[in-house]
């Protein structure tokens, strides 16, 4: 294990904010872990994953522990039952697209979601109908206070809308080191339901599609419509689609009759946020090097040289828009650091 000081963060987040951490080491086993936890050398310690889900607004002034954990294999598979391990730092899509060149479904509607495996049950990452949740059956995590390893079941992670126990009470007390999927091995449960999709397929000419298949759908209409962080600095949606009680939503909606919804339950409406942020007037706009992307206004972009705060700026001018104009509040989706 290499310490290096004085690194610029830049090539370790999907925004390209160029903050510097103090101290940064890369860690590719548990025991480098466990390593750095014992040693009392640095007291102040930052976990960094895929970096895809972050605003760094400062230098870091602590030990930047990068996991690097790599690895990838089949744990059992049954008739049509496969139990598939993969590491904390595997690269997300690079997973789904190995899982789909096995032909092992369940990962499809997922592809092309930025980041790592490790961080997808924090925010129980979702897209075109399926969520992490439904394809989970457990992680393995690295309690910070015993350095035991622990084994969190899909319950224990009490999964919500981009939610989990990583996000709230044991936040900061556990490092993922790897998560365990449940994947068919031959009769796939496909979802293509969702709007975009079905008409992605359509214009494909496809009637019977396969799982690879509906990655290729999948891709194709993320390609079109959110930015590729390897050109754009970007954390996918910023902001969190909004829950509101339904009294609320009918209320508003005799104003904006257009306004589209989804019901969470009874009494619960979600709101797409993009379309909040798209009638306040934000869509596309840009400010100096940032801004917000021309074709779906959840996203917020670098487009080369912006700072964290410049886009947190931005972000809070939106919060304060929307709230004006709908009462309602947007909260972001990424971590401000
Ligand atoms: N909309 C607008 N203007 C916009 C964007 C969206 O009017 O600029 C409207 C659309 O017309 C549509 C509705 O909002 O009626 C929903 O749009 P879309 O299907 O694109 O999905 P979303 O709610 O904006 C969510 C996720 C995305 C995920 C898509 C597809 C959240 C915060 N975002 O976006 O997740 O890819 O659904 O399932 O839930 C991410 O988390 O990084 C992410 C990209």
């Amino acid at each position: 294990m290499q310490i290096q000081n004085n690194i610029s963060l830049k090539p370790y987040n999907t925004f390209g904010i160029d903050v510097k951490a103090k101290h940064f080491v890369s860690v590719n086993t548990v025991d480098e872990l466990r390593t750095i936890f014992t040693s009392e050398k640095f007291p102040k310690k930052f976990i960094l994953g895929g970096g895809s889900n972050m605003l760094l607004t400062k230098d870091i002034d602590a030990l930047v522990i990068h996991l690097n954990l790599k690895g990838k294999n089949i744990l059992s598979q049954t008739n049509n039952d496969v139990k598939i391990e993969a590491k904390a730092g595997e690269n997300w899509h690079e997973f789904v697209l190995w899982t789909l060149d096995k032909n092992f479904g369940g990962l499809e509607n997922l592809s092309l979601i930025p980041g790592n495996v490790g961080t997808s049950p924090i925010q129980n990452i979702g897209a075109y109908g399926v969520e992490l949740k439904d394809v989970f059956s457990s992680c393995n995590a690295l309690n910070l206070d015993t350095l035991e390893v622990e084994n969190f079941t899909k319950d224990a992670c009490d999964f919500g809308y981009r939610n989990s126990i990583f996000k709230q009470h044991a936040k900061g007390k556990y490092i993922i080191t790897s998560v365990i999927f449940n994947l068919t091995a031959k009769q796939h449960n496909l979802n293509t339901n969702y709007g975009a999709i079905t008409s992605e397929l359509e214009n494909m000419n496809i009637e019977q599609p396969t799982i690879q298949d509906v990655s290729k759908a999948v891709i194709s209409i993320r390609q079109s419509k959110l930015p590729d962080p390897k050109e754009i600095g970007n954390s996918g949606s910023f902001f969190k689609n909004p829950v509101i009680d339904k009294d609320d939503f009918l209320k508003l909606q005799a104003n904006f009759p257009d306004m589209p919804h989804y019901t969470v339950s009874q009494t619960q409406i979600k709101i797409p946020a993009g379309w909040l942020i798209e009638q306040a007037g934000f869509k596309g706009k840009t400010f100096k090097n940032y801004g917000v992307h021309k074709k779906q206004a959840l996203v917020l972009v670098n487009y080369g040289g912006a700072s964290g705060n410049d886009i947190l700026k931005l972000s809070q001018l939106i919060q304060e828009t929307v709230s004006r104009i709908f009462g309602i509040n947007i909260e972001a989706e990424v971590n401000i650091v």
